[in-house]
């Protein structure tokens, strides 16, 4: 497929795919709000791929733009990766989220059906399965989620699959990513979350880089061998290949779901002596009460994707946290200069 409709692309994975897609020689069309991202990441991605992506700014909720937007492409795919996706602001402000994410997808697959465009890949995410027990499988059942923004990825996997079951046109290829971390080698684009980050690894590199004091380890009295959580980390850029792998499974009609991780996990306390190790910056840290809601063990059982797509997350940790620290320490205020 050459031509494709990317929502939310000046975003983190966004704009690391469409480097990807770019560099692949597709035609790249983008949708952004820029609710949580800036339009000098359009240069960025210039500078880096040589090509410049068609932007047009505009709301997935919007069915006007939509149309115009798929029309104005010629799509014959979408990758839809807008969406909100801070856990504990969705806990505070539920309508938002599923106003969003839920009815912006909604709104986007009737401008895809109104426009015969039938072919959509999916950010989904790990926690989709609840608190099953690592290693997760893509046919374990979904868990109940433990947050809206959780909720809102299970609900829009289920409309996304029921649409498949009704219109056997229809391809869908949901992604669960696990914890992407890391940035482009050219340190052009990278994570730049605002505010105080609620993740780890911008945390990390937050406190390295001077802008915050030190890092509380939530929690090491969990039943892992050091006491801190374990995920699975994966390189965003690994997980951008990972898209344009699983647009050819698109080829096939149908619902198809794919974990995207290494397949194996750091805990909290590996990644934050990692960091130090590789980077030589020091990450001044304290044990704090464990965060509500979080899980001791979260890690992809990746074998499907392996399997089905030719895809495994290779790049190493060291490599994920120099990458880390190239875009932070270069780009200390992310995008605003
Ligand atoms: P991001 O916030 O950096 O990117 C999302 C982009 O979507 C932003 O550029 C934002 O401006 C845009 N957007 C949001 N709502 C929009 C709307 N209504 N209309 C148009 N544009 C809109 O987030 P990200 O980390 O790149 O995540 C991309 C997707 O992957 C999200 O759907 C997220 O839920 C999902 N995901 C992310 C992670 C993660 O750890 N980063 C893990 C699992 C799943
Ligand atoms: C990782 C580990 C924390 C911050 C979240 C979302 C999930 C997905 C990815 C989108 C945990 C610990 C963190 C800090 C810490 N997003 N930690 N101090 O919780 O696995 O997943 O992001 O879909 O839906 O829930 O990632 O980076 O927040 O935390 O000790 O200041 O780091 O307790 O063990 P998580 P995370």
């Amino acid at each position: 497929m050459k031509r494709i409709l990317v929502t939310g692309g000046t975003g983190y994975i966004g704009s690391h795919t469409v480097v990807e897609l770019l560099q692949a020689g597709c035609e790249v069309t983008i949708v952004d709000n820029l609710s949580n991202s800036f339009r000098v990441v359009l240069e960025r991605i210039a500078s880096i791929s040589g090509r410049v992506p068609d932007f047009i700014e505009g709301d997935i909720r919007d069915r006007a733009v939509m149309e115009a937007a798929l029309k104005h492409s010629q799509a014959e795919a979408v990758i839809h990766f807008a969406g909100l996706k801070a856990v504990g602001e969705s806990v505070e402000q539920p309508l938002k989220y599923y106003d969003n994410n839920v009815n912006g997808t909604l709104v986007l697959c009737e401008a895809m059906n109104a426009c015969g465009v039938k072919k959509l890949i999916f950010s989904s995410s790990a926690t989709v399965y609840g608190d099953a027990a690592a290693p997760y499988r893509e046919d374990m059942p979904l868990g109940r989620a433990t947050n809206p923004y959780g909720a809102s990825k299970a609900m829009i996997e289920r409309i996304l699959e029921d649409q498949c079951i009704a219109d056997s046109d229809w391809s869908v290829g949901a992604l669960r990513y696990f914890n992407p971390i890391g940035a482009h080698a050219s340190g052009l684009i990278g994570e730049d979350p605002q505010g105080i980050p609620n993740n780890l690894m911008p945390f990390i590199s937050k406190v390295a880089v001077g802008q915050l004091p030190q890092l509380s380890i939530f929690g090491d009295d969990y039943d892992t061998p050091d006491g801190t959580c374990i995920r699975d980390y994966l390189h965003v850029g690994d997980l951008a290949d990972g898209h344009a792998k699983a647009l050819k499974a698109l080829a096939t009609p149908g619902y198809h779901v794919f974990n995207l991780g290494t397949g194996r996990g750091y805990s909290v306390k590996e990644m934050v002596e990692t960091f130090q190790r590789v980077t030589g910056q020091a990450v001044p840290h304290v044990y704090a009460p464990r965060r509500e809601g979080d899980l001791a063990e979260v890690w992809a059982d990746a074998s499907k994707a392996k399997r089905e797509l030719g895809w495994s997350a290779d790049t190493p940790l060291e490599k994920m946290m120099e990458d880390t620290w190239r875009w932070q320490s270069g780009n200390p205020n992310g995008y605003r200069g």
